[in-house]
């Protein structure tokens, strides 16, 4: 479905006025809230990258977000996710698209994200926006500043 932006429907940066219904969007959308999902965190993450935190909302409330974090070459793909009620119709890509074309304009070279091994229903989608499975790499990470 082709997405159309109008005068009750349109992508916004996102603004730490949004937390609330962010959370409940991710808890919709089975992530983690952990100590990365505290509201400072976010705030932390909004003003690292501000052009490409990105919601999509219809009546002005929130409907889906996509997170692009950006490191002055890379561009990485975050907590992505339309609410249930709303999936299928065009939003998921229309916020997708978006970020593209901001992280273009930015002059990314490549675009990657994780995907947890329980969630591999959302592979599709990736397919269809002409992303490969890397089969080469293996994720490690370590938390620092544990307080
Ligand atoms: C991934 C997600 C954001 C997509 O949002 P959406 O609004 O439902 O997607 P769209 O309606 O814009 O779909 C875009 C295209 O992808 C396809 N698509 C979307 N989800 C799909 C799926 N699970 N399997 C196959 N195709 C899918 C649609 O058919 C559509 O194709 P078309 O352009 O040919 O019509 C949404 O499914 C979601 O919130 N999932 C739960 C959270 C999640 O897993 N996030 C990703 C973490 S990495």
């Amino acid at each position: 479905m082709i997405w159309q932006e109008s005068k009750n429907q349109n992508i916004k940066k996102l603004n730490i006025s949004d937390y609330s219904s962010l959370i409940e969007i991710w808890k919709e959308a089975g992530f983690k809230i952990g100590k990365s999902e505290e509201k400072k965190e976010v705030e932390k993450f909004f003003n690292a990258n501000p052009k490409t935190s990105l919601g999509i909302y219809i009546d002005n409330v929130l409907i889906g977000c996509i997170l692009g974090g950006y490191d002055a070459r890379r561009g990485l793909i975050h907590h992505f996710a339309v609410r249930k009620e709303q999936q299928g119709k065009g939003y998921g890509k229309a916020l997708f698209d978006q970020l593209m074309n901001i992280f273009k304009e930015l002059g990314v070279v490549k675009v990657s994200f994780w995907v947890k091994k329980d969630n591999t229903q959302v592979i599709p989608f990736y397919k269809k926006q002409g992303f490969i499975l890397r089969e080469d790499l293996i994720t490690m990470s370590k938390e620092i500043n544990d307080d």
